[in-house]
C-alpha cells in the first residue's frame, strides 16, 4: 500500500496535500469502488481527529444549538446507508489542460469519480432536532484542515442551500463500504451531499451553522465557480460565474485504455456515465468513426438514485488506430457537449465533453 492506504498504482497528483485518483481501468467492472481505490481530493493536511473526543456543534439559525458526540449521533438518529457517487468538479480536467494550460490546478483524468455505500444519519434529522428556523436559507459546514491555497490560509468550509441540506439523502456519514471512515476520507464524520460536486461533501466535519447567507469562505465564495474563459480567477468577483452545485451529465471510457494496443476484431468497451442529482442516464452512444455513426451501449440500472451507471458494448476494431468516442444523454434529452474547447474555463471545472480514447489494433 502507498500513502493513506491507497493502492500502489494511484496517480498521485500531489503528495502534500494528498491528491490522487485510480487509473480509470481500476474503476471498470466495480459499481462500488473499493476504499483503497476511491479518489481523494484534499486542500490541506489530513487531520487526525480522535473519534471519542470529537464533537459536532450545530448552531446559527436554530431554536437550540446542540453539541453531539459520535455516540449521540449513532444513538439518537435513524441510521441510513446509501450508495452515492462522489465526483470532483475537476474530474477530467486533463482534457481541458490539453486545450489551454490551467496553471496551479491538478490534471485529473476520469478517475476523480468513485462510488461507495455511506452509512450515517440524515443531516435533516439533526437539523430538526436543533429546530431549524424559517429564516435559514443555507447550511454551512466547517472543518479544521487549514489550506494554504487562499491568502491568508483558511480552514476548509462550504455550504448548501437549505432545501438540499434537509433532503433525506444528505448524510452525516461515519462509515464507507461498511467500515469506519479512514482519515483521508474524513474520519470520524463527514458530510455526503449526493448528486452535488464533491467539494460540498465536507470531510472532518466539526461545525454546522444554519444561516441566511451562503458560507463566506474561499472554497464556497471564490473557488468552485464556473468562470467565463476570459476571467482571471485571481481577481474575478463572486458575481463572475455561478457557484457549482449539482453535477453535470458526464461519461468516461474505462476500457480499453487510451493508447492501448488490442488485436483487431471485437473489443468490449466499458465505462461509467453519471447524470448528477437523482437523474438517471437515458442512453450512452459509442462511435468508432469519430461520430459519423453511433451504436447504443447496454447501460446498467443505477444502484439507487445517487449513483453512476456502468455501460458496455462490443465494437469491431479495424487494423490501425481507432478513436472510440462515448457520449451520454439524460432523460430531458440533454447531451454532453462535443469538444473540450466548447467548455474550457479558467479553473478547469466540469469537463463533460465526449469521452475519447485512441486504441491501436494489430
Ligand atoms: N473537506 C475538507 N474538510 N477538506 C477538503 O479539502 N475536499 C473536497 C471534499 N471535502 C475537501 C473536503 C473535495 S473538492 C472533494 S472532491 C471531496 O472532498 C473528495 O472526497 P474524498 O477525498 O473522500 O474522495
Amino acid at each position: 500500500m502507498s500513502s493513506w492506504d491507497k493502492r500502489e498504482d494511484m496517480l498521485v497528483h500531489e503528495q502534500d496535500p494528498y491528491n490522487a485518483e485510480p487509473p480509470v481501468s481500476a474503476l471498470a467492472g466495480h459499481p462500488v469502488t473499493a476504499v483503497d481505490t476511491f479518489y481523494s481530493r484534499n486542500h490541506g493536511p489530513v487531520p487526525d481527529l480522535d473519534p471519542t473526543s470529537w464533537r459536532l456543534r450545530v448552531d446559527g439559525l436554530v431554536e437550540h444549538p446542540v453539541e453531539l458526540s459520535l455516540a449521540d449521533l449513532q444513538a439518537r438518529f435513524v441510521e441510513r446507508t446509501l450508495p452515492v457517487t462522489l465526483q470532483c468538479a475537476g474530474n477530467r480536467r486533463a482534457g481541458l489542460i490539453a486545450v489551454r494550460d490551467i496553471p496551479g490546478e491538478d490534471p485529473w483524468q476520469g478517475g476523480a469519480t468513485s462510488t461507495a455505500t455511506w452509512t450515517g444519519v440524515a443531516l435533516g434529522d439533526v437539523l430538526d432536532a436543533a429546530g431549524l428556523l424559517e429564516e435559514a436559507q443555507h447550511v454551512c459546514f466547517q472543518a479544521p484542515d487549514v489550506s494554504h491555497i487562499p491568502d491568508p490560509p483558511e480552514a476548509y468550509g462550504a455550504s448548501v442551500p437549505v432545501g438540499k441540506a434537509t433532503s433525506p439523502e444528505v448524510l452525516l456519514a461515519w462509515a464507507m463500504n461498511g467500515r469506519a471512515l479512514t482519515p483521508v476520507h474524513g474520519a470520524p464524520v463527514r458530510l455526503v451531499v449526493p448528486g452535488w460536486i464533491g467539494a460540498r461533501s465536507v470531510k472532518w466535519l466539526q461545525h454546522v451553522t444554519a444561516s441566511a447567507e451562503s458560507f463566506p469562505g474561499h472554497f464556497q465564495a471564490t473557488a468552485y465557480r464556473l468562470l467565463p474563459p476570459a476571467a482571471d480567477p485571481g481577481t474575478a468577483d463572486a458575481a463572475a460565474g455561478p457557484s457549482l452545485g449539482p453535477v453535470a451529465l458526464n461519461c468516461e471510457i474505462l476500457a480499453p485504455g487510451d493508447g492501448q494496443t488490442r488485436p483487431a476484431g471485437p473489443v468490449t468497451v466499458t465505462g461509467y456515465a453519471y447524470a448528477g442529482e437523482d437523474r438517471t442516464v437515458e442512453r450512452v452512444d459509442v462511435s468508432a468513426d469519430r461520430g459519423v455513426t453511433w451504436v447504443q451501449a447496454r447501460v446498467d440500472a443505477p444502484d439507487g438514485p445517487w449513483t453512476w451507471q456502468h455501460w458496455r458494448i462490443d465494437v469491431d476494431l479495424p487494423p490501425g488506430t481507432t478513436e472510440l468516442t462515448a457520449r451520454a444523454w439524460d432523460p430531458t434529452g440533454a447531451l454532453q457537449p462535443q469538444q473540450p474547447e466548447d467548455l474550457w474555463n479558467p479553473k478547469g471545472y466540469v469537463n463533460n465533453s465526449w469521452a475519447r480514447v485512441r486504441v491501436t489494433a494489430t
